[in-house]
């Protein structure tokens, strides 16, 4: 329990007391302190630190500062009298519970009274620095400490002997008010300030910016006004996702998400690098296809919500670096060749309008650091998120997507880089996938003695030879292959004996198999459905996903070699795609290293979940603005190793390490002695 941070020191407990002051404990935070009768709690709260919200300046509007009184005695604090602890509800509780309601528990702390000895509980929705309280799957248990708070002042009209400015009297009043020292209000926002301030005969809403050196007002509303919302944007090279956030609850109001626009000048990173390089005008465009993209999630989620654009008042960005320079309007050709050096490495925080960000006039954008020119922020904002940095053994996180964010937790140092993997594992270039989508295969299973597939797809929780699936996929149709089933039939494909572990398609043994494998000029391909579309993964495909797969898991071989690191059992699938891979297939296709199937978690979109984090909590900012500056950046293009590890890794699971366990889990053959070529029956065991 915390010591008493301010007060009168407290006495110890059940001592005898003639003292004129009350005993004020304040849970869960367990402060303490003395007070005098009549000291309203929300001043006794402050005095001691407990940080109780308050938008209203404590006049009884907001509601935000309401806290309970606890019942009964309290030997443990020498708390003996349940007598008269606070002033009866006054005017302002009676109106503030007649118009918005006031539970029968609850107080107002800013004209509560204390009358004697008590203990308060402060509920999480009242405390500044709360966990969020809402059942969202993304935001519980987050911290909200938001850069942005609401202050309303109300000051008196002006008069002839305080001839003192607008602007000048707003900050003044917020120093006094809330605590602030030396508020800013920036040139750009005085004629605001003076409009409003005569608009609504000064009463009005401050909104302030405390994440700078200053304390800087960014926005300013005609009388009270308590609601405020953020974005947190994650921008893939692939796919664009927003969430919208209440903050001055944490809740998330609503998700959007939608493809990038860029892909139309270029599938992966260097691809759209190349772009700009060979195209006048080119960096615009692709610059102005993302923020125009922006924009419409935006207005969708507003639309959506119901939510007001005008209090839309700050976003967090997480993409990587070449994603972070073409959004901020910066040249990301430096980043396509060595030293790969970015244009600015530090978090970044322009105003939304600087990106022609169609948000609340004057609102804040926060762009998290790079880790370097080719580890981005959202490897920044996975580390956020995912915080390998608390665990005492190694952990491995792999954010999965069209470029891999690779981090590597050795126990004392955090390694991270980048591996250019491609689209290929997100069912892109591949001639039957398709992205994640209602009629996407996502699961699959394949029978070694008839290579007569079943599968699951997107949008029907029944297997393909159940009874049932025709009619449940009547909607959709079975339309593709998704990113985590195409590592699935590929996995498959393998234990069927349909692929070598060199990844070669063979060719039918008999007439019954002339069904499921097909000619495809010199190469074969294996037919999974021949229903219209005809789905069938060739030889093309299985070379794309090697290529790709063998990309990422160099990436991880040359971070573990940095770390000297054999073996690791805490290792995490990030991302939107990672999150829906089955980790005994990643096993099986050797994309992350030999480790019991147990030992792979997946664990949702962390880059997402660090944006969100970053949005609702300063403190997050400044922790992974301390934590990217540790961080060792591989380089991976530079690194002579990274081609033997990739030519390994083209193996399946990999050409040259034994990966025992993963064999010994599917029934596989030991790598050494090498494989005799003999057509292969695997066990079936463990992947059901
Ligand atoms: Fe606003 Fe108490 S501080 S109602």
């Amino acid at each position: 329990m915390d010591a008493p941070a301010a007060g009168v020191p407290a006495p110890p407990p059940n001592s005898v007391t003639t003292d004129p002051t009350a005993l004020v404990v304040f849970q869960p935070s367990g402060k303490r302190g003395r007070f005098a009768h009549g000291t309203p709690v929300l001043d006794a709260a402050r005095e001691l630190g407990v940080q109780i919200e308050s938008v209203c300046g404590g006049r009884g509007i907001c509601g935000r500062c309401q806290i309970t009184v606890a019942e009964g005695q309290f030997a443990k604090f020498g708390i003996t009298s349940s007598e008269d602890r606070l002033s009866p509800k006054g005017f302002i509780e009676n109106r503030y519970d007649e118009k918005r309601g006031l539970a029968a528990d609850r107080r107002l702390s800013c004209t509560a009274r204390i009358e004697g000895d008590l203990v308060v509980d402060v509920p999480d929705a009242s405390i500044v620095a709360g966990q969020t309280i809402r059942k969202d799957a993304n935001t519980i248990g987050m911290i909200r400490n938001t850069a942005l708070r609401l202050c309303y002042v109300e000051l008196p009209e002006p008069d002839l002997e305080t001839p003192v400015g607008d602007a000048d009297r707003l900050a003044a009043e917020i120093e006094l008010e809330f605590g602030y020292e030396n508020v800013e209000v920036p040139f750009h926002l005085i004629a605001d300030v003076q409009r409003a301030m005569r608009e609504a005969k000064c009463q009005v809403t401050a909104c302030v910016d405390i994440s700078g050196a200053r304390p800087t007002v960014i926005s300013v509303f005609n009388g009270y006004q308590e609601e405020m919302c953020g974005l947190a944007v994650d921008i893939g090279s692939t796919t664009v996702a927003a969430h919208l956030v209440d903050l001055m609850n944490g809740e998330i109001l609503g998700s959007a998400g939608r493809a990038n626009p860029q892909i139309r000048f270029g599938e992966d990173l260097m691809s759209r690098v190349s772009y700009v390089m060979m195209n006048d005008g080119g960096r615009e465009r692709l610059t102005d296809a993302i923020r125009l993209c922006v924009n419409e999630l935006t207005t969708e989620l507003l639309d959506k919500t119901g939510r007001d654009r005008s209090h839309l008042l700050e976003a967090v960005f997480v993409c990587n670096p070449v994603m972070h320079h073409l959004f901020l309007g910066l040249d990301p050709t430096p980043l396509g060749q060595a030293p790969f050096n970015p244009a600015v490495s530090h978090a970044v925080r322009p105003e939304a309008a600087d990106l022609q960000l169609e948000f609340a006039p004057n609102a804040r954008v926060y762009m998290l650091p790079i880790v370097a020119g080719h580890v981005g922020a959202d490897a920044a904002a996975v580390a956020l998120a995912q915080q390998p940095q608390i665990k005492t053994k190694p952990v491995l996180i792999v954010d999965v997507g069209t470029n891999a964010e690779i981090l590597l937790w050795d126990g004392k140092t955090l390694f991270a880089a980048s591996s250019p993997t491609g689209p290929a594992l997100e069912g892109a270039e591949i001639s039957s996938g398709q992205r994640a989508a209602p009629g996407a295969i996502e699961r699959i299973r394949i029978d070694p003695e008839t290579l007569a597939p079943r599968y699951r797809v997107i949008g029907s929780t029944l297997w393909s030879d159940e009874v049932g699936f025709v009619e449940s996929v009547a909607g959709t149709g079975v339309t593709g292959v998704c990113g985590s089933g195409i590592i699935e039939v590929v996995g498959e494909m393998l234990l069927a004996g349909i692929i070598s572990p060199d990844g070669i398609i063979r060719a039918p043994q008999n007439e019954s198999e002339t069904s499921r494998l097909v000619g495809q000029g010199r190469t074969w391909a294996y037919v999974i459905s021949e229903n219209n579309p005809r789905l069938m993964i060739t030889q093309n495909d299985i070379r794309a996903i090697q290529l790709a797969k063998a990309a990422l898991y160099a990436g991880v071989k040359l971070l573990m070699d940095k770390a000297n690191i054999l073996s690791l059992d805490d290792i995490r699938l990030a991302g939107a795609f990672g999150s829906y891979i089955d980790p005994q297939y990643a096993e099986l296709l050797g994309l992350v290293p030999d480790c019991p199937a147990d030992k792979v978690l997946a664990v949702g979109n962390a880059a997402g979940q660090g944006a969100l984090k970053a949005l609702l909590d300063l403190d997050a900012r400044r922790e992974i603005e301390a934590t990217v500056t540790r961080i060792i950046k591989i380089e991976t293009a530079l690194e002579p190793e990274f081609q033997t590890h990739f030519v390994n890794a083209m193996g399946l699971p990999n050409s040259k390490e034994p990966f025992e366990l993963t064999r010994k889990h599917f029934g596989l053959p030991d790598l050494s002695p090498p494989d005799d070529g003999k057509r292969r029956r695997r066990s079936r065991r463990n992947r059901d």
